[in-house]
């Protein structure tokens, strides 16, 4: 293939997206609808890309030169048509055409189902026909508001005229010009100082290019392209979601193909730079965002959203929701799990159902199954933190760390007030306010023992359920029908049972 220079047209206005944001900025699959055209530029290896910027472009232009460093930005201050664009952009590149510079294609910013593939496809048939122009075309039920190819008697190319200058005969015309065209560079740095702008719209139109060609005698081609959808814009927020249902709706296929289980695409959205590897299994209502990363043989689902994560081999994702966090191989999440930023789950550790974690490491087979807060703490591996457990990270001014050791088991509803340090194989009591380090092995309670008030509800709830209820026992134990007051009055579970009832599954 000669040398490719590839011009992408984003300085029109997008007035329809009614939008403080520029119309090419506005994205979806979690790309702006210019980052996906780019994605397909420079997957042709071009040699030079121009962008050309006008409306917006104190926020366009920044946000291509971060996509692509390389690509040169010019700036159209007036928008007089594609054909002035497209001038700018060849006078903003400094491209020499004295000696032949190859390929010029034209692609706008606006069409984010567009494929590398179909860009290469149409230079690489451009440049075995030796045509001057060749437009990529499309054949469309409905052809309104796009310009229509005119063939001549032989079926070659013999123009393209826009919807605003045609007879009514040239509108049923259903082969349409996509927009995306490929140019000997000499002959478009010849043609475009031709081209004029009287026309209905009074505008420099790109599409004159090719009668022009052909008046010098030169031949135009038509490049079919199937797939159609690749090259259609999106005007108003109304097709971006058409078009985004349909790039989901691809992005999920190739996952398909891919060996990737998924059981309603319907409910599903994966956005373009998430990875996934074969067997995965994903239910209903998942939304993988961002640079989420997901290993084999994980399951995730029903009802996630998982945003530039990290999910092991073989772990089980249910109802969670997370950010920037990272799920251990055959660990195990939720359901109704908050992962904040920084959360980190080992190997075949357990965060279960509300519980929330943000910047916190819990080690390999260390469970917080109920109820917790997680915040600014380090878990060892294999310890239990018990329900309605608080790591109380924030003493109204700074956030202090907490760190468990490993095979740690904590009671239920235990407050870590951080900073504090719990060492190997230590305990706490149920309900303990941990505020100093508690040693390897050593047992934290500082709950008080429990004081009974004989008979408090007969005298004090007099007359309600509450102290008939109190009186029927006692006079059922007076007459020695029942033993079971011993039992029911444990002096302190916090003490008797150091874990206090907390539950390890
Ligand atoms: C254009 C084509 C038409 C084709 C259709 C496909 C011309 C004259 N017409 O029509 O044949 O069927 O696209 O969608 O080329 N732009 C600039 N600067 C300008 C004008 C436009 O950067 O001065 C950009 C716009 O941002 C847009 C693209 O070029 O991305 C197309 O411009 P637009 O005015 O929408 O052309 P259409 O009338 O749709
Ligand atoms: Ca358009």
């Amino acid at each position: 293939m000669s040398e490719l220079t590839v011009i992408v047209l984003a300085a029109g206005g997008g007035t329809r997206m009614k939008s403080k944001t520029p119309k090419v900025l506005h994205t979806l699959a979690g790309r702006s609808m210019v980052g996906h055209v780019l994605t397909a530029v420079r997957d042709t290896g071009a040699a030079r890309v121009v962008a050309v910027v006008g409306h917006g472009r104190e926020q366009v232009g920044p946000h291509i030169a971060e996509l692509m460093p390389e690509a040169v930005i010019a700036v159209q201050e007036e928008q007089l048509g594609t054909g002035h664009a497209v001038r700018v952009a060849l006078e903003a590149a400094g491209l020499d055409t004295s000696t032949g510079a190859g390929t010029v294609l034209v692609a706008y910013a606006d069409t984010p189902l567009l494929q590398g593939e179909s860009l290469r496809a149409l230079a690489a048939d451009h440049e075995a026909s030796g045509c001057a122009a060749t437009i990529l075309t499309g054949r469309v039920a409905n052809p309104f508001g796009y310009g229509r190819i005119l063939r001549d008697a032989t079926g070659a190319v013999a123009a393209i005229v826009e919807e605003k200058d045609a007879t009514d005969e040239q509108r049923a015309i259903t082969e349409i010009n996509s927009g995306i065209l490929a140019f000997d560079a000499r002959f478009l740095a010849d043609v475009l100082p031709k081209i004029g702008n009287d026309n209905a719209k009074g505008e420099y139109y790109l599409t004159d290019a090719v009668a022009l060609a052909r008046d010098a005698g030169l031949e135009v081609g038509a490049y079919v392209l199937d797939d159609v959808m690749q090259t259609e814009g999106a005007n108003d927020r109304a097709q971006l979601a058409a078009l985004g249902r349909e790039l989901n709706a691809r992005i999920l296929t190739r996952w398909m193909r891919d060996g990737v289980t998924v059981m309603d695409p319907a409910t599903t959205w994966i956005e373009a730079d998430v990875e996934l590897a074969p067997d995965v299994t994903i239910l209903p209502g998942v939304q993988l965002l961002g640079a989420t990363k997901v290993d084999e043989d994980a399951v995730i689902g029903p009802d996630c959203t998982l945003k530039d994560c990290e999910i092991g081999a073989g772990a089980r994702v249910v109802r969670a929701h997370g950010e920037l966090a990272v799920i251990g191989p055959k660990a195990d999440v939720g359901p109704f799990s908050y992962l904040r930023p920084g959360a980190r789950l080992g190997e075949g550790g357990k965060i279960g159902a509300f519980v929330e974690v943000k910047n916190s490491e819990i080690g390999a087979g260390a469970k917080v199954p109920h109820l917790s807060y997680v915040g600014d703490a380090t878990i060892g591996e294999g310890s239990n933190i018990g329900a309605g457990t608080i790591f109380a990270n924030y003493d109204g001014v700074k956030k202090h760390r907490t760190t468990i050791g490993t095979h740690v088991k904590s009671g239920s509803n235990v407050t870590f007030v951080a900073p504090v340090d719990v060492g190997d194989g230590a305990g706490t009591g149920a309900g303990a306010v941990v505020r100093q380090d508690v040693p390897p092995g050593g047992l934290a309670l500082s709950a008080g023992p429990q004081r009974v008030i004989e008979s408090w509800a007969q005298a004090k709830r007099a007359g309600t359920p509450q102290a008939a209820a109190a009186e029927a026992a006692t006079e059922a134990a007076a007459d020695g029908t029942s033993d079971e007051r011993e039992a029911t009055h444990t002096p302190d579970p916090g003490v008797g049972d150091p874990r206090g009832g907390a539950r390890e599954s």
